[in-house]
C-alpha cells in the first residue's frame, strides 16, 4: 500500500529519533560483527512514532527475517510456541503492544528471551515433567505505548530499551517534504512547515495530513502544496493551528464545560466524548500534556490556563 511505501526501509532514510537511531545503530553493528542476534530491545513511546517502522528497519539493517504480531493476537502460550519454533536462526520478532499480552504467554517468553528455550510440561500430576527444547538464537522487538504496564520481570529481560519521543517541527518538515517527493506531489517548504506544525509531533498524523492537503490542491487547486493552499486545506479538515483536531476540541471543551475545568476521572470523560478509556489515555492525552493542556492528576483530568487561553473561554479556578 502507499501507507507503507512512506516508511523508510533503513536506517540512513529515517529522520528524527537521533539518540534512539544512533545508539542502535550501533548495537546492530556490533551484533553483526560478533555474528550473534541482536539483543532484545524494548521500543515505547505515543503511538505513529515509528515504532512498528524502526523493528522493520531493524530487521533489514541485520539482514534478517521479520515476524510480526502483537500481544492480543497471541491468545495461549501453544500461539507463542508455534511462532518461536518456526523462526529462523537470527530472525527478529516484532511483538507490538507487548503489554498487552497475558501473564501465561509472557511466561513463556522469559526462558525464550533468556536461553532460546522453551520448556514444555508433559502430564499431568505426579508423572508430569519438563522438557526443554532448544530455540534459535533471536531479536526480540516489543513495542509498548505504556513502558510502565509492563511486568517488570518482562521487562528486564531487554537488553536494550528506547523511548521514542515526538518529532521537532523541523523534522516532521523533513518528513513530509520526503513524503510529498514519494506521492509525487509538488510542494513548497512553506507548505510542509505548515502539515508538520500541525501534526502533533507524529510523522504518522503528518503523512496523514499530507494526504488530505494534496486531495484539496489537487481537485480544487493546481496540484502544488503552497503554504497557502496547506493552511486552507487543514482549516476545512478541521486541525488548528496547535494540531488539535475534533476529537482533541471535544475533549477539552467538556471538561471545561461539563466539569468547570476539572477534576474529572477518566472513564466518566471518555464516556462523554463518546471514546474508548483506553484510546483517550493512550492516544488524546499525551500530546495534550506534553503541550501543556492537560493534567493528570489523582483526582482525575483538569485543563490548565494555557488551554483556556487558547479556548478564549476563563480559567474557572
Ligand atoms: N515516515 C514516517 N516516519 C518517518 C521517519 N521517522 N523518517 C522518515 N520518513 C518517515
Amino acid at each position: 500500500t502507499v501507507e507503507f511505501s512512506l516508511r523508510p526501509r533503513y536506517l540512513s532514510e529515517y529522520i528524527g529519533q537521533t539518540q534512539a537511531k544512533e545508539n542502535l545503530k550501533i548495537y546492530i553493528e556490533a551484533a553483526k560483527m560478533r555474528k550473534e542476534a541482536l539483543d532484545h530491545v524494548l521500543l515505547y513511546g505515543p503511538p505513529g512514532l515509528g515504532k512498528t517502522t524502526l523493528s522493520h528497519i531493524i530487521a533489514n539493517e541485520l539482514g534478517v527475517n521479520i515476524r510480526a504480531t502483537s500481544g492480543p493476537a497471541i491468545e495461549r502460550p501453544g500461539d507463542l510456541a508455534a511462532i518461536l519454533t518456526n523462526l529462523q536462526p537470527y530472525d527478529l520478532l516484532f511483538i507490538d503492544e507487548i503489554h498487552r499480552l497475558n501473564r501465561s504467554v509472557e511466561e513463556v517468553l522469559y526462558p525464550a528471551m533468556e536461553d532460546f528455550a522453551l520448556d514444555i510440561v508433559i502430564g499431568k500430576g505426579p508423572s508430569a515433567r519438563s522438557v526443554r527444547i532448544d530455540l534459535p538464537p533471536f531479536t526480540l522487538v516489543g513495542a509498548t505505548t505504556r513502558a510502565g504496564s509492563l511486568s517488570s520481570p518482562l521487562r528486564d529481560r531487554f537488553g536494550v530499551v528506547s523511548r521514542l519521543e515526538y518529532y521537532t517541527v523541523e523534522e516532521l518538515t523533513l518528513i513530509v517534504m520526503r513524503s510529498a517527493d514519494l506521492l509525487q506531489v509538488g510542494i513548497y517548504e512553506e507548505g510542509a512547515v505548515e502539515i508538520a506544525s500541525r501534526a502533533r509531533g507524529t510523522p504518522r498524523i503528518a503523512n496523514r495530513l499530507l494526504k488530505r492537503v494534496r486531495d484539496f490542491v489537487q481537485v480544487e487547486g493546481d496540484g502544488i502544496i503552497t503554504g497557502e493552499a496547506a493552511r486552507y486545506a487543514l482549516d476545512r479538515i478541521q486541525v488548528d493551528k496547535l494540531g488539535l483536531d475534533h476529537v482533541d476540541h471535544r475533549l477539552l471543551k467538556a471538561i471545561i464545560e461539563n466539569f468547570r475545568g476539572g477534576p474529572v476521572g477518566l472513564d466518566t470523560l471518555a464516556a462523554v466524548i463518546g471514546e474508548e478509556p483506553h484510546t483517550v489515555e493512550d492516544v488524546y492525552e499525551p500530546y495534550l500534556m506534553q503541550i501543556g493542556f492537560l493534567q493528570r492528576t489523582p483526582r482525575g483530568r483538569m485543563v490548565t490556563m494555557k488551554c483556556c487561553q487558547h479556548f478564549g473561554v476563563e480559567w474557572p479556578k
